[in-house]
């Protein structure tokens, strides 16, 4: 076997070494290569995957250094029912997660993995979760038989060199193990999407290992997202004290110069990119900015009384449908050159398109699938799950803060489920453990990734598939996290984008005009806005929010602020069902947070309507 150090320098950590030698051992490739991360490295590896088919490269005038993949058409998104957490005990993985012994899980994994690799190269793939020396940042090394990986965990990651530096020679890691699943027989040619039908996403957290197998896919293989830097490192966070959470987080600087910062949790496919990089309404905040730290996710360490916030990410890797120039500008500025785009559709000027990037579609293309696509042909020209890779330093609203190793200070912790019916545009909890109620309680619609699920499922703090240990613990920690070593925990907020009329269309129109609520939210968090109290939590008058260049009459704010006594009624008892499914782990203040909501429902009227403050 050909073990090729050249790209790195000396790698003098052991463990390093010997865990690779291991793994290769057991996977049998061809050749063993070491990322060094450099852009050299990434246009070879590139170059190689456009002459194999995996890449098609796109009009070096119009998207320089940018490439289209295609996947296979059944390796599209996260395969949530086939990820698992083997912790030691079941009941540590709680009833949320699908959980198998450890022991039975590395003896799968061990007949699977077993020459895997034969007549591939084995990637070294050595990476920072965070700014490289913060004290929030961790490392991590992913093997990889695939390239599309190597390169994609450039762009998501601080990977390479740099990474190999600071582990040092006894430096620790997650180590993380990736096989598309697919070996290669001597002279056998390979196809564009190499995958297995089998597929397993593992994480073992008591060793902090991930072990992935089948999947070329996003979260499924870029393991420093979804699986360290959320499932495995909620469970280092829960250990340590801090906080490992699928939040964005965004500053909003005012016009005299004072800057806010806020972290906000989105299920899946909730517009997260588009809020992260959220543009102002041009009328009302002129001298406003919002700037932006991550899209995806927040670790968050306590530190003298505040809450200080990195995004261990380098790059997004962000839904394709919907974003355009009036959704998201700063995102489609950021696409303009040296990204991935995985299932878009290809113009026949070699560009890419998506649903909803321009209002009138090209008049053919080539789809996702690779076949020819006309307008109004019954398919989507890009799959829903479509997705770009970018590196963060080309989006042009990037914090000046965003590498600071320090982390940001957060100000507010804003929950947003998707929910068509009785939850206010924006409340704000009570106290600290109100707010961990109302997190843990947050709901949403199912996402591609979620197969089989009925149409709403909780999904608390948008953990749901992404904690690593049992929820009802996870509150706990919420719970304590909240008092100790912070004399002011950010204040926390729940939204509600997705509420609609009675003929079923959204009421409130989103994106840029999110701006108005999130300045009510920073407004709060400084003592500028007196709110009023509604049986879920302190809601804005209409006043208190700036409605300037936004026709939003009073009354239907009011509408969208009802709360509704027989459905909130509804909401209590369907929240007293799924804290039964958790048992005796529930912490009691959740079941104490129930039970007052419930008693200020009772208590309020039929329909609880500003109307009755405001007149
Ligand atoms: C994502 C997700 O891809 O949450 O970020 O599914
Ligand atoms: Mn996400």
């Amino acid at each position: 076997m050909l073990n090729s150090h050249a790209g790195v320098n000396r790698i003098r950590n052991e463990r390093l070494l010997a865990w690779v030698d291991e793994v290769a051992a057991l996977c049998r490739p061809d050749s063993i290569y070491w990322c060094d991360g450099s852009a050299e490295e990434a246009a070879r590896l590139c170059e190689q995957m456009v002459e194999t088919g995996t890449l098609i490269r796109l009009n070096p005038e119009t998207r320089p250094n940018c490439f289209l993949a295609r996947s296979d058409p059944n390796d599209v998104a996260r395969v949530e029912d086939r990820t698992f957490i083997c912790s030691r005990s079941e009941q540590d993985a709680g009833p949320t997660n699908n959980w198998v012994d450890p022991e039975e899980m590395r003896a799968t994994l061990r007949g699977l993995f077993s020459g895997c690799m034969r007549g591939r190269t084995l990637y070294v793939v050595p990476f920072s979760m965070g700014p490289l020396g913060s004290r929030i940042s961790h490392l991590g090394v992913e093997i990889t038989d695939s390239p599309y990986v190597a390169v994609s965990m450039r762009i998501m990651t601080r990977m390479g060199q740099q990474a190999l530096d600071a582990l040092g020679a006894h430096g620790s890691f997650v180590p993380c193990v990736h096989s598309v699943g697919r070996p290669l027989a001597p002279g056998e040619r390979d196809v564009a999407w190499p995958c297995n039908d089998t597929k397993y996403i593992t994480h073992f957290p008591e060793t902090r290992e991930v072990w992935s197998f089948g999947s070329g896919y996003g979260g499924n293989a870029l393991l420093g997202k979804k699986c360290f830097a959320l499932r495995i490192a909620s469970v280092m966070a829960r250990e340590q004290d801090w906080l490992a959470e699928h939040m964005l987080i965004v500053g909003v600087e005012s016009p005299s110069g004072a800057k806010t910062y806020v972290c906000a949790a989105f299920p899946s496919a909730c517009g997260k990119t588009n809020f992260a990089m959220l543009v102002p309404p041009p009328e009302g905040f002129a001298g406003w900015k919002v700037t932006t730290i991550g899209d995806d996710i927040a670790w968050i360490k306590p530190k003298n009384g505040r809450f200080y916030a990195i995004n261990p990410e380098a790059g997004y890797f962000g839904v394709a449908p919907g974003t355009s120039m009036r959704s998201n500008p700063n995102a489609m500025l950021m696409l303009r050159e040296n990204c991935i785009f995985t299932n878009v559709a290809l113009t026949d000027e070699d560009d890419v398109w998506w649903e909803g990037m321009t209002e009138q579609p090209p008049a053919h293309l080539i789809d996702w699938t690779g076949r020819d696509w006309t307008p109004g042909c019954g398919r989507p020209a890009a799959h829903p799950n479509s997705r770009f890779t970018a590196p963060a330093t080309q989006c042009p609203s990037m914090d000046p803060e965003w590498e600071n190793p320090e982390g940001v200070p957060i100000s507010a912790f804003v929950f947003g489920g998707r929910v068509a019916k009785n939850f206010p545009l924006v409340f704000q909890a009570f106290n600290w453990d109100h707010g961990v109620y109302l997190a843990a309680t947050m709901g949403s619609e199912a996402t591609a990734a979620a197969v089989g699920q009925a149409a709403m499922r909780r999904d608390p703090m948008a953990m749901l598939p992404f904690c690593g240990y049992h929820i009802a613990d996870y509150w706990q920690h919420w719970l304590n996290i909240g008092l100790q070593d912070a004399a002011t925990p950010p204040r926390i907020f729940r939204v509600n984008w997705f509420r609609k009329d009675d003929e079923g269309r959204f009421i409130w129109p989103g994106f840029g005009e999110n701006m108005r609520v999130l300045k009510w939210i920073i407004d709060r968090c400084h003592g500028h806005a007196i709110g009023v109290e509604s049986p879920l939590g302190w809601v804005p008058e209409y006043g208190e929010l700036n409605w300037a260049g936004l026709d939003f009459p009073r009354e239907k704010f009011h509408g969208i602020m009802e709360i509704n006594r027989a459905q909130a009624r509804t909401e209590v008892r369907e929240q007293g069902e799924w804290f039964a499914k958790l048992g005796s782990r529930l912490p009691r203040e959740m079941e104490a947070e129930r039970q007052c909501f419930q008693s200020r429902v009772e208590r309020s009227p039929e329909v609880w309507s500003l109307r009755s403050v405001e007149g």
